[in-house]
């Protein structure tokens, strides 16, 4: 496995990948990386010759300072994994390859909408990192197909929105949530929970089931809504959100609307979880 840290390393291979006819798969992480992330690289096979993933946790997504600094940072474990999974390239920029003027006076992309709601009303500017260094790393990799996990369900429409409002040619690929057996879904904040809350931390995935299938029983909205905040607040979560949107661009469904997703975000502790189930009524 290659390993980059510059833009000019990185662009002098895929420059010359590209003039071999290779063609170029992409997955962006943060790192810290488990069966969740190696998912997204098994997926990214399947529609490329060459894999390239970066790792670079993004300060303009973070609008909590500590969160940023307790980011877990596990450079070495996680190239293991990759070149376990023959991964060709790996990307590890440092903040100020990525951002040398600083954040203040940087580019941004933002995607109206969808950007300021759910997830990104409880973490203003999110959306916005997010969407302004995905959209780095695709000018600097220039995938043909790039892999993201459905488990940040929001984040993936974000994505999809930006890729069709700039005009970029590269396919968004969307992956299954991958879930401990008791249903958690695998997240490098799971690292955060105490050994009692990672009993209680499949609760919110069986909540989010339970919920939908009282929405296919009939049971309206906002009373279903209402009942799984309550299961879940007797335990030790503290509820941020249920929302039940139309699941292909997250705004609210009528009666007539059939295929819909949930979107759940949750206080454990120290861990804020997020997860979303998609289902037809
Ligand atoms: P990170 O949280 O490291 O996640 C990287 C990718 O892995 C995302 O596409 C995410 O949805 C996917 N992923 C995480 N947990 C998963 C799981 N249990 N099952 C399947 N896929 C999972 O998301 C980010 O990083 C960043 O916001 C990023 C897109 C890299 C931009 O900085």
């Amino acid at each position: 496995m290659i390993v980059v840290s510059s833009k000019s390393e990185l662009r002098q291979q895929i420059k010359a990948w590209k003039q071999a006819g290779e063609t170029i798969a992409f997955v962006p992480t943060m790192g810290n990386l488990h069966s969740g992330h190696i998912s997204l690289v098994t997926e990214a096979k399947k529609h490329a010759s060459k894999i390239v993933v970066s790792i670079f946790v993004n300060p303009m997504q973070f609008n909590n300072p500590d969160d940023l600094t307790n980011y877990p940072r596990t450079l070495e474990e996680d190239s293991e994994q990759l070149i376990n999974e023959g991964v060709d390239m790996l990307f590890t920029p440092t903040p100020e390859i990525m951002y040398p003027k600083g954040l203040d006076v940087q580019t941004f992309v933002e995607v109206p909408g969808i950007s300021d709601v759910f997830c990104g009303a409880s973490r203003p500017g999110h959306f916005r990192g997010v969407a302004t260094i995905v959209n780095k790393l695709f000018n600097l990799v220039t995938p043909d197909v790039a892999c993201f996990g459905s488990k940040d369900y929001q984040q993936l429409q974000v994505i999809r929105l930006m890729v069709e409002d700039l005009s970029l040619d590269i396919k968004i690929v969307g992956c299954d949530t991958v879930r401990t057996e008791q249903g958690l879904a695998k997240s490098s904040r799971n690292g955060y929970l105490t050994p009692q809350e990672l009993e209680v931390a499949p609760l919110l995935y069986q909540t989010m089931q339970q919920l939908a299938q009282d929405i296919r029983d009939g049971m309206a909205i906002e009373k279903a809504v209402n009942k799984a905040t309550q299961t879940m607040n007797e335990s030790l979560f503290i509820t941020d959100y249920f929302h039940v949107q139309r699941a292909d661009n997250l705004s609210k469904p009528t009666n007539e609307d059939k295929e819909l997703v949930i979107l759940a975000a949750a206080q454990l502790g120290f861990a804020r979880l997020i997860d979303n189930l998609v289902f037809s009524r």
